[in-house]
């Protein structure tokens, strides 16, 4: 790799943002400047330099993930991840990679995250898909909420300055009882609400609603349907920390007149959306895609820090060929904690680093991924018994689009 990499300043921003838009396919304008320097800490940009310009980015944000059993772990999410087409294929990205992930590493962080362009990128790098992102459609012409529901709780639409003020809580409330859940802060929120004109193509701007346990933020676009002129709507948030706030938005949402289809960009796996509705049929699934990918730096503090949902122990022989951050531990674990200390004893399972970051949040079995090759089982029963260890009660989702 013939090109000098250097952690950036302030005074750097311009220029990365210039190598952003070109690799995405937009152009910044000059006052997306002052909201991106409230949004990243300049010093967390990595760059490639080839004679003075940027050629290649990475940068990552300090959030809160939630684990299973409700315990967080502080995590660096990656983000703004790209290579120049004049300079793709060289080495630079991984080089990127190397260099951002040691200093994670030389930081104590113990997981890293990231939401990917491509599938076909990560893998490479210690990364595992964690969480599935589903998109669905229903034509609220044809589905509604069951008339047997209990009566709606109340719902109210409030403007985007009250939003400000009661969106935050809501969505910490769900995050909190959600694995995989990424935290919101203060200037992530302050920069969501911009909701600037460029950012939303014909949409409009969102309306929120919200509920003592949830909201909903959504757009609306023009659509023409059978011929007669309609709305879509398109659902940024849905958030909800208890089944009847679930239940009273999706009643709101339906509920809504001159609207067509709705669209929801990710409905975890087990929404119990296609119950709550009088035709089950007409919630469909359009895409179902990787969501979250995590990195494990620090396997036996990973593996501690969340905890599991059946008493067991499993004996781990973890690769990692990219950070060499692997080795042999023992995990020990329960609903009330766990533990994970180096081993030398036979193991049960061998695996890819990747695999384990699979793994982890619990949205993929260990006996799928055997299927796969990417986890041999060494002892008898050991598959079956990370199945039931690595479960949650509750799908995981990452909410935060970053
Ligand atoms: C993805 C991207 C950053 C790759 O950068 P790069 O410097 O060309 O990557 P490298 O040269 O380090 O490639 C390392 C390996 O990954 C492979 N690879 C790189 N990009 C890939 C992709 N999009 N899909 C599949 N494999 C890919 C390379 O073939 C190479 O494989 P090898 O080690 O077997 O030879 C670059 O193509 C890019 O900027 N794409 C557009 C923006 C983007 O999608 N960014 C990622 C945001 S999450």
């Amino acid at each position: 790799v013939d090109v000098t990499l250097r952690w950036c300043d302030a005074g750097d921003l311009p220029d990365v943002m210039e190598a952003d838009g070109r690799a995405f396919g937009f152009h910044y304008e000059a006052d997306d400047l002052d909201d991106k320097l409230r949004l990243h800490d300049p010093t967390d940009f990595l760059v490639a330099e080839d004679d003075g310009r940027v050629v290649g980015l990475t940068d990552s944000f300090p959030f809160d993930m939630t684990l299973p059993g409700g315990a967080g772990i502080a995590v660096r999410g990656v983000s703004w991840v790209s290579v120049q087409p004049t300079h793709r294929r060289r080495g630079i990205l991984t080089a990127l990679m190397r260099e951002q992930h040691e200093r994670f590493v030389a930081d104590g962080v113990a997981v890293a995250v990231l939401t990917a362009s491509e599938g076909g990128i990560y893998g490479r790098f210690g990364y595992g898909p964690a969480t599935l992102v589903r998109k669905v459609e229903l034509d609220r012409r044809l589905v509604s909420v069951r008339r047997d529901l209990p009566d709606a709780g109340p719902v109210q639409m409030v403007t985007a300055e009250e939003a400000r003020s009661l969106l935050p809580e809501r969505f910490e409330r769900w995050r909190l009882r959600t694995p995989g859940g990424i935290s919101r802060g203060e200037a992530y929120w302050t920069h969501w609400f911009l909701d600037k004109a460029a950012w939303r193509g014909s949409a409009s701007k969102r309306f929120y609603a919200v509920h003592d346990d949830g909201y909903v933020a959504y757009r609306r676009v023009q659509q023409w349907h059978d011929g007669l002129p309609a709305h879509d709507l398109e659902v940024d948030d849905l958030f909800t920390a208890s089944e009847a706030g679930h239940r009273d938005l999706w009643r709101f949402l339906l509920g809504i007149d001159l609207v067509g289809k709705v669209t929801v960009w990710d409905a975890p796996l087990d929404d119990p959306l296609p119950f709550l509705v009088d035709n089950p049929r007409g919630v469909r699934t359009t895409a179902l895609l990787d969501g979250l990918w995590v990195r494990l730096l620090d396997v036996p503090v990973a593996l501690a820090a969340r905890s599991y949902a059946v008493p067991g122990e499993l004996v781990l022989d973890v690769r990692d060929d990219f950070l060499s951050r692997g080795g042999r531990v023992r995990l020990r674990g329960g609903p009330d904690g766990a533990t994970c200390t180096p081993s030398t004893d036979e193991p049960d399972l061998a695996l890819g680093v990747g695999a384990l970051g699979s793994l982890y949040l619990g949205a993929h079995r260990a006996t799928t991924l055997a299927r796969a090759g990417l986890v041999e089982e060494r002892s008898s029963g050991a598959l079956a018994r990370a199945d039931l260890l690595f479960g949650t009660e509750r799908q995981a989702s990452y909410g935060t689009p970053f």
